[in-house]
């Protein structure tokens, strides 16, 4: 901020998350503050909305303001608008049409002002309705970070950091899990690095079918990685709660409870509408194309 004093440009930092949801806009705000140790402030968007007539702007107001009170009396820290669409697009909770108008602008002139002022503070939104955002918010994030649904790689490491958090329960993993966990991703690794070759570019899960085909046609039958295709980091984290409690009877967490367990709670992706996210799940509904039967879009969610 010192440095950047002298140039004129707002030393303020302001960014815009969105993706599908679980796939770890929260947690990744949480934890910049966590890993700078700058205070968090979370502002829960959808109750800054209210039905009474202009309650909404006094609400956006006033916690503005009292940040940036704050701020400057203490230093920096970051206010986070988590569901950001809540006050930033035309679904907000209020029926009134003129109102969301007014709730919207009431939020840019906010933000502008703190930006004019260089009021030392993080702003960042986060929302899994992008679509939907007032592109005139949008213009007042400086950053925008766009979460995917995890490939096959980072799959790999969500499901290797939940099964140590198992193993911190005291409850056995059978290593036969971790075995094929190994096997699947190599075998994997080893169908990306043969495509790359044969089309002389880098070629991921989402990018387009290339990739999940061959894999869905060298790797027969469903292993972690390919099972977890179009899971969010939280599905994964639900699979491997609902897997923790059935191994708690028997304290042996094996391939088949697990892998079970990741089946029954299901992806997000089905569950999100193609123009919601574009690009990332366009691997996952070439994918629904071919297996109707799996990934049917009207069925409904499992029920756990
Ligand atoms: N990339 C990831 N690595 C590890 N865990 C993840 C990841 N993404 C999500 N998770 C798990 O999923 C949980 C939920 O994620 P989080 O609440 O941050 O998602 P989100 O993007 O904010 O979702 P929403 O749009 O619904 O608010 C986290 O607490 C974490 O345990
Ligand atoms: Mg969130």
């Amino acid at each position: 901020m010192e440095q950047l004093k002298n140039t004129t440009l707002s030393p303020n930092l302001t960014v815009l998350l969105y993706g599908p949801p679980g796939t770890g806009k929260t947690s990744l705000t949480r934890g910049f503050a966590k890993k700078y140790g700058v205070p968090i402030c979370v502002v829960e968007s959808d109750r800054l909305v209210s039905p009474l007539l202009g309650d909404t702007i006094k609400n956006i107001r006033n916690v503005v303001e009292l940040s940036s009170e704050i701020s400057k009396e203490r230093g920096a820290f970051v206010l986070f608008f988590d569901e950001i669409d809540a006050v930033g697009s035309e679904r907000s909770n209020t029926h009134e049409v003129g109102e969301i108008k007014r709730a919207v602008i009431s939020f840019l002139q906010v933000i502008d002002r703190v930006n004019y002022e260089g009021v030392p503070l993080a702003i960042f939104g986060a929302t899994n309705h992008q679509h939907q955002l007032d592109s005139a918010i949008w213009r007042r994030f400086t950053f925008h970070f766009r979460f995917d649904f995890p490939d096959y790689n980072l799959r790999k490491q969500i499901i290797e950091g939940f099964l140590a958090k198992i193993k911190r329960a005291k409850i056995g993993v059978d290593n036969q899990i971790f075995t094929s966990l190994n096997e699947e991703y190599n075998r994997m690794q080893k169908i990306e690095k043969e495509i790359a070759n044969k089309m002389g570019q880098k070629v991921t899960e989402f990018d387009d079918m290339i990739l999940w085909n061959e894999i869905s046609k060298k790797i027969k039958g469903e292993g972690l990685l390919k099972l977890t295709h179009g899971y969010s980091g939280s599905d994964i984290e639900r699979g491997t709660k609902v897997a923790l409690l059935k191994a708690i009877s028997v304290e042996l967490l094996t391939y088949d409870l697990f892998y079970d367990s990741l089946k029954l709670v299901g992806g997000t992706a089905i569950h999100v509408e193609r123009q919601n996210t574009l690009a990332t799940t366009r691997g996952f509904i070439l994918k629904d194309e071919g297996n109707e039967k799996k990934h049917n879009r009207d069925n409904k969610p499992p029920e756990i």
